[in-house]
């Protein structure tokens, strides 16, 4: 039925988690896939470092190849797929293809993140597809929706649960009340984790996600370098449980936020600002109400929640990795640019015209939980609340509950500069009345869109205080 249609070729770079299932999937679906496209997609070859080494029985080990460069640069080759991961050979592999004008997939996020503006720009410069749905959350389509659907509004924010590992642990700790090291032994024990997990658990794999989305929602170049990141090895069980006692919960998050100017009396606490406006990009554990859509987001799923000017509030969920999931996610992008190659056309390309400045950490507004042991005695609230006066933070809700000859103050900050805040936290480490500070954590998920004004510097807005004697 199909021998009349052309056939465009694919050389498959990686046959590793990822590239045995693309393989699979292009074989058992050959006769769906030459419909859908208008054309046979046939692999040319696939390359591995160790071909001897053993593979899936759906692997026709006659299309092995140590050597990708030569697999790439086939004359009879239509479409290259980089599913090696890291830097180099993947970089050099990518730019030769598209400078030989062919179109690229790749599911590389290390990659994008680090030398993204130089394979954009070559992608452009030689008129070539590079699609990289795959690169962030595995299996839901979110590059795409950012790229296209969305490419008429003003995305003001990306708040998202990107990584699952540190996702399936975060939860682990919530429902049993374990500690870091307990759950990540679990997570291992289940596959949810690498030995060596430093790449998740410190949150390198969510900053590099995070730097391509920031990069698409603000058409701004955003590399893993200009990402604040923070992983997740410091979340104790307190902080779990600090976050329940007042209906929150504990997430690894990438937030991209669109910022507007800090204005001359738009600043923190009204006060003068740097009139520069921006986006803030970060990744790190923040508390969230138990109510927020992105709170019931368990075991190693993901999902982002994006604002939009006009389309408002978006939520996009389902499997972040896995073989077959990020296959199906990078089959979507070879039908596509298979389409684009048979049309004579191309996709669109990553637009970073606003060029904005990423703010840095200390200037993003954040909001603040802070748990403090403190003497049971009169008159502990003041100097609490003067170091908050001090650094221009007010504060929000201020709660104590007694244990004996200590109490535990728990105090939530209104939006103020992340310096001032780190800067409180130092001061109240100092403050004699405090014997220890239990938990400091960023609370997100509440906020209103940037740039969020706040109350008067060391007010207490709401609150409710338990032990009248603080
Ligand atoms: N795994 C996931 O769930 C997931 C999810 C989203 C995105 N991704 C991304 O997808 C990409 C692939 O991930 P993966 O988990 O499939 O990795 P993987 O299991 O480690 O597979 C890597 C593959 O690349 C091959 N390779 C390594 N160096 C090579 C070289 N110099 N020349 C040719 N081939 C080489 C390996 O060959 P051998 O087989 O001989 O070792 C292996 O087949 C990465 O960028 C990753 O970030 C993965």
């Amino acid at each position: 039925m199909n021998q009349t249609l052309p056939t465009l070729k694919v050389a498959l770079l990686g046959c590793g988690v990822v590239g045995t299932e693309v393989a699979r999937l292009l074989t058992e679906q050959a006769d769906d896939l030459a419909l859908r496209v208008g054309a046979r997609l046939e692999l040319a070859g696939i390359a591995v470092r160790r071909v001897g080494h053993r593979r899936a029985a759906t692997i026709d080990r006659s299309l092995l190849t140590a050597d990708a460069e030569a697999l790439a640069a086939r004359p009879d080759v239509d479409i290259v797929v980089e599913v090696i991961g890291g830097i180099e050979p993947a970089r050099s592999l990518l730019l030769a293809a598209l400078k030989g004008g062919k179109p690229v997939v790749t599911a590389n996020k290390a990659l994008l993140a680090e030398n993204g503006a130089e394979i954009y720009a070559s992608a452009r410069e030689y008129g070539a597809d590079l699609y990289y749905e795959a690169s962030v959350a595995g299996a839901i389509p979110l590059l795409r929706p950012l790229r296209e659907s969305l490419a008429g509004d003003t995305v003001h924010r990306v708040l998202g649960i990107v990584n699952g590992t540190t996702n399936f642990i975060l939860d682990r700790m919530d429902s049993s009340g374990a500690g870091f090291a307990e759950s990540l032994e679990e997570a291992q024990a289940l596959g949810y984790a690498e030995a060596d997990p430093t790449a998740d658990v410190e949150g390198f794999d969510a900053a590099a996600k995070a730097a391509i989305l920031a990069s698409l929602a603000f058409h701004t170049p955003v590399t893993a370098a200009d990402v604040h990141r923070e992983g997740i090895t410091e979340v104790t069980a307190t902080d779990i449980l600090s976050a329940r006692a007042l209906g929150r919960v504990v997430k690894l998050l990438a937030i991209c936020e669109r910022c507007a100017g800090i204005g001359p009396g738009n600043g923190p606490g009204n006060g003068p600002g740097n009139g520069q406006g921006g986006v803030s990009v970060r990744v790190h554990p923040a508390m969230i109400p138990r109510s927020h859509p992105l709170a019931s987001v368990s075991e190693a799923y993901n999902a982002v929640f994006v604002e939009a000017e006009s389309a408002g509030r978006l939520m996009f969920y389902g499997a972040g990795a896995g073989g077959t999931p990020t296959a199906s996610a990078v089959l979507g992008d070879i039908v596509a640019v298979a389409r684009n190659r048979l049309a004579g056309t191309r996709g669109p390309d990553a637009s970073t015209y606003a060029g904005l400045p990423v703010m840095p950490m200390g200037e993003t507004l954040t909001r603040y939980h802070v748990s403090l042991d403190v003497d049971d005695k009169p008159g502990v609230l003041a100097p609490v609340a003067e170091a908050f006066a001090r650094h221009d933070v007010s504060i929000e809700a201020v709660r104590q509950a007694s244990r004996g000859a200590e109490a535990q103050l728990v105090i939530v900050t209104h939006t103020a500069r992340d310096a001032a805040l780190a800067a409180t936290v130092r001061e109240l480490e100092a403050l004699p009345v405090v014997r220890a500070v239990a938990s400091v954590m960023r609370v997100e998920g509440e906020e209103e869109l940037c740039p969020r004004r706040s109350p008067r510097p060391g007010s207490i807005t709401s609150g409710s205080i338990t032990n009248g004697r603080a």
